[in-house]
């Protein structure tokens, strides 16, 4: 099989990278998708980032023998923990990772103030810290850790009146400091945009990542010369190291229905893909 059509691999550590996934095939219809969510081991955030480094390791190792001609790492976390070595380790293959999306904060921001949540891990690691260096430029950079909200989602609780308390208690205090732009920093909040949107209101813009994230895998494809042929069948293959039934009960709620989910098993730090 030529490299053109071979999936790209994309993972998280749960459904959080499927809001990615499905940005990613509305933009290249034809590519095939094989995406790892790694129930098992899911919240990443609470994590050291060596133990999300050891994890990324491994799925992308599995997704490579599988036969992924890309890697996208669709989670901040892994991204935060893994992204840099795991391009030094793998020189040949090109990787799209995840990063808080503080440059179109700063470029729409009129009070000066803008907030981002992301995960505990996402907020400690060198990553983060460089980007709000680099392109913070006199605008005051909030961070808010938002630790449960992943187990929240993970657990069906998109809409419930104990996730959005959870989320008022995080975005208030910011919203006190007038923000007017908050940034979406772990794939899984996209999942309960709607509640954010609806307790921060019209005035303050809420920003996910995904969309530049598919614009950039498109960029790489091109570049490398292995888009999927016009033909292709732009298929998605999952696999989960939890439960599948779970995981596509899910993948419907999340109007992706119709996926195949296969169980993955971790066997001796490594994550089989059947
Ligand atoms: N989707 C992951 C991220 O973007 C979630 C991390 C977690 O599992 O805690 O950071």
């Amino acid at each position: 099989m030529s490299t053109a059509q071979r999936p790209i691999g994309i993972f998280d550590s749960g459904i959080g990278g499927l809001t990615v996934t499905a940005t990613i095939r509305q933009a290249l219809p034809k590519e095939r998708l094989l995406y790892f969510g790694d129930s098992a081991h899911v919240p990443y955030g609470p994590r050291t980032l060596e133990e999300v480094r050891g994890f990324s390791f491994a799925i992308t190792e599995a997704l490579l023998m599988r036969g992924a001609k890309v890697i996208v790492i669709a989670c901040n976390t892994a991204s935060a923990a893994a992204l840099r070595p795991l391009r030094e380790h793998y020189p040949d293959v090109p990787f799209v990772g995840m990063e808080p999306a503080v440059k179109p904060a700063v470029e729409h921001t009129r009070t000066g103030v803008v907030g981002v949540i992301a995960t505990v891990a996402t907020f400690q690691s060198e990553l983060y810290a460089t980007i709000v260096e680099r392109f913070a430029q006199g605008v005051e950079v909030l961070h808010q850790p938002c630790p449960g909200l992943v187990k929240q989602i993970e657990a069906g609780e998109f809409d419930t009146p104990k996730t959005e308390a959870m989320l008022r208690g995080w975005l208030e205090p910011l919203l006190a400091r007038h923000i007017d732009a908050l940034v979406l920093g772990c794939t899984h909040y996209p999942i309960v945009r709607p509640l954010i949107e609806r307790i921060v209101g019209p005035d303050v813009r809420v920003i996910d990542p995904a969309p530049a994230i598919a614009r950039q895998v498109q960029r790489v494809l091109h570049r490398d010369g292995i888009e999927a042929p016009a033909n292709g069948s732009g298929d998605l293959v999952c696999y989960t190291s939890g439960d599948p039934d779970g995981f596509s009960a899910m993948m419907e709620r999340l109007g992706m229905a119709g996926a195949p989910v296969k169980q993955a098993h971790w066997r001796e730090g490594s994550p089989l893909l059947g």
